[in-house]
């Protein structure tokens, strides 16, 4: 039993493919290894709708007094999440001490049972969430997403700055919608200048993620190979 390794999916930048990735980078993983999900993303819980499992809620036990959630299963994946829990509107309020207690609750007690990695879905910003995470939920290492986007890679650099400060360790960044392929001649199309991301933010960079719909309409059954690379650079770092 237990969790062998906790890793932060996280950019301080928003809508830059945190939700996206963690969603397909677990489904990797979880062809070879047990994995579970956590959504901490407390205002915008959203591994709930990408799984599509909306209608259904996480089951609770009492085991020794205490109420213990039972994480939804979703091909192999164990899932529990902010949105299962909480209502997102009341959440808004939330602040410092509600808001560490609510993650801090949802990840210790959830059965995850034994899992290899559970991914932690972060919410964007560097507030109150991050210090909770990594005081509390004590990520072994946290992932940085961001795109080639200027304003991207500034926040990127901040999320760095603040990992620094906490002692997580990053394992490296995705480059995510790094380019769109055309569906005429088939080039790669770079919306952004292109950014030596390695040198800019100082971390490995572990890969570029192109924007491809089968990432955007994430459907469980139908597995892509987009984050294979990605996949077999962490798993020699990990
Ligand atoms: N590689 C990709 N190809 C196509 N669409 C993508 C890709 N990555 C992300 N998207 C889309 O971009 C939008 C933002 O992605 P996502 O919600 O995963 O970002 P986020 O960083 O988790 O956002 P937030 O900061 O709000 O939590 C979504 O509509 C998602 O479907
Ligand atoms: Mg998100």
């Amino acid at each position: 039993m237990g969790i062998k390794q906790i890793i932060a999916i996280a950019s301080a930048k928003g809508g830059v493919g945190k939700s996206t990735i963690c969603a397909n980078l677990a489904l990797q993983f979880s062809a070879h290894h047990k994995v579970g999900i956590l959504d901490a993303d407390i205002y915008g819980p959203n591994q709930h709708i990408i799984f599509n499992v909306t209608n259904q809620k996480p089951k609770v036990k009492t085991i020794d007094g205490k109420k213990i959630f039972v994480p939804i299963e979703v091909d192999n994946i164990l899932l529990n999440s902010m949105g299962f829990v909480i209502d997102a509107d009341k959440a808004a309020m939330w602040r410092g001490p509600m808001l560490s207690g609510a993650i801090k609750q949802l990840k210790n007690l959830t059965q995850w049972g034994y899992l290899d990695y559970l991914f932690v879905d972060m919410p964007p910003g560097t507030g109150d969430a991050y210090l909770t995470v990594a005081s509390d939920i004590k990520p072994d290492h946290a992932l940085l997403i961001t795109t080639m986007s200027k304003l991207a890679v500034h926040d990127t650099l901040k999320s760095k700055a603040m990992f620094d400060r906490l002692n997580i360790p990053i394992i490296g960044i995705i480059d995510n919608m790094s380019h769109s392929i055309c569906s005429k001649t088939k080039n790669q199309v770079h919306e952004f200048s292109q950014i030596n991301l390695e040198q800019e933010i100082g971390c490995d960079l572990l890969g570029s993620i192109p924007r491809h719909e089968g990432l955007a309409d994430f459907d469980i059954t139908k597995k892509n190979n987009l984050l294979e690379t990605i996949y077999n650079k962490l798993k020699a770092k990990l």
